[in-house]
């Protein structure tokens, strides 16, 4: 089975390469996606480091002189009309040398230092061409990772609490999650919008597994908002409508800072600022995105001062922090063993977006219910980080069983793994690549 998973992996990666990035499906994503692209990097760390390099650079070469980096860079190749929405929507400007229209203005997880830390470590393995090619990559984007995690942790840091909001689900990574009901119902949801706009995403998918047009129409007009202001952060709290700290993304953004802390110690800067940085950011996660009385990690909607109702994934990956408190990762596990998640050994399966128990869960709609590749293995990682190998390993088999079973897959349902929403799809693939390369588990762990 492994051969076979393998050689299909890469070859979703291949036909997935357009010149200079990766996609993330043919059809559905036709251009270049932030979080995907750390990802991805991941697994061509293994069977091509230089397209890794050369994906996780063409991203940065997209940054924004305020140290954004743009959450899709647009392929000029691709006709405004294959995507929506496309860069005619988002009236991007021209800056450091790049074209208008060049990008979005929404970020992603900041992951790009763990992936780069990823491909340096494992470089070597390929000789020492490859080596000396990894030296200078990661000496090229050490600055441009910095600069990333300042805009984040300086002008996204609208609570003053030390955590970056992010003023669009779309920032999430986990796009229409339950995590930001809350929040979005205080946002204007203006129908007439979508008449301006043709959906692509519904002509490529099953429009039951995408979001409904009145969610839609709220997303589309949280980017007016912030695009008419020109992107700007400034006053973000009293003149935009959805501002949120998400405890994956600020849990993301303090495990590049421990990456970062690896990787000045290899281009000759101070690793200790780094390891200072994500010790406080780990504080405030623990400090202010802690619900005491159900023991879990919650979104805050920032201009209200509250914490989500929603029990989603995101309140996982937390666990990816070294420093938590120890009783907060125990609680972590605590939800992931519980029915409501349920780790393999209840289902066979990764686990699910949402609560299953929810009155709401819904096991095809997108981030509402359906099992993603991506989280499961930020959350594998976690484990391993803290110590829980056994349900680490039994994590891993479960995910590379469902790929192989199912194919490629965007994402999958819950309970049947039937494969939903983009086949042959990028991150999918380069994971279990790395789940398959990767048996971090000591033998006299599964013994144990
Ligand atoms: C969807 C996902 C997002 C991903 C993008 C491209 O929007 O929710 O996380 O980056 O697709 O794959």
């Amino acid at each position: 089975m492994s051969a076979d998973l393998w050689n299909s992996a890469v070859q979703v990666l291949d036909t997935n390469w357009s010149d200079d990035h990766m996609v993330p499906s043919r059809r559905l994503y036709p251009h270049q996606w932030s979080w995907d692209a750390a990802f991805i990097a991941v697994g061509l760390a293994y069977v091509n480091p230089t397209r890794a390099w050369r994906d996780l650079r063409s991203l940065f070469e997209a940054q924004w002189p305020d140290g954004r980096v743009p959450h899709i860079v647009f392929d000029p190749r691709t006709a405004e009309d294959d995507y929506f929405p496309g860069p005619g929507f988002w009236e991007v400007p021209a800056y450091g040398g790049r074209p208008a229209r060049g990008s979005t203005g929404l970020v992603q997880p900041p992951l790009h230092a763990v992936a780069a830390w990823e491909v340096y470590r494992r470089a070597a393995a390929h000789g020492v061409a490859c080596a000396h090619e990894a030296g200078a990559q990661l000496a090229w984007l050490y600055p441009r990772l910095v600069a990333q995690q300042e805009y984040l942790t300086r002008r996204r840091d609208v609570s003053g609490d030390g955590l970056a909001s992010i003023v669009h689900p779309w920032e999430s990574g986990l796009d229409n999650s339950p995590s930001w009901d809350s929040a979005m119902a205080a946002v204007p949801a203006d129908l007439r919008l979508l008449e301006r706009y043709r959906r692509r995403d519904i002509e490529n998918a099953d429009a039951a597994h995408r979001p409904t047009d009145l969610d839609y129409s709220r997303y589309v007009g949280l980017v007016v908002n912030y695009r008419d202001a020109g992107y700007s952060d400034a006053q973000l709290a009293q003149r935009h409508d959805f501002v949120v700290e998400c405890p994956s993304f600020n849990a993301i953004l303090a495990a590049a800072e421990l990456a970062l802390a690896h990787i000045a110690a290899v281009v000759g800067a101070d690793p200790d600022q780094h390891r200072r940085r994500a010790r406080e950011i780990t504080a405030a996660i623990s400090t202010h995105l802690f619900d005491p009385r159900t023991r879990t990690f919650r979104s805050r909607d920032v201009r209200r001062r509250a914490l989500s109702p929603a029990r989603c994934v995101n309140g996982l990956m937390p666990l990816l922090l070294p420093d938590l408190p120890t009783g907060q990762a125990e609680a972590i596990m605590a939800e992931a063993r519980s029915a409501r998640f349920g780790l393999p050994e209840r289902t066979g399966l990764p686990l699910p977006s949402y609560d299953r128990t929810a009155p709401d869960f819904d096991p095809l709609r997108y981030w509402r219910g359906p099992t993603w590749i991506n989280v499961n293995w930020l959350l594998r990682r976690g484990m391993l980080m803290h110590g829980y190998h056994g349900e680490a390993e039994d994590l891993r088999t479960a995910m590379i069983r469902l790929v192989h079973r199912s194919g490629h897959f965007e994402y999958y349902h819950p309970d049947t793994g039937a494969g939903i929403g983009a086949p042959a799809f990028s991150w999918t693939a380069a994971l279990c690549i790395d789940l398959l390369a990767d048996r971090s588990v000591p033998a006299y762990a599964r013994a144990a």
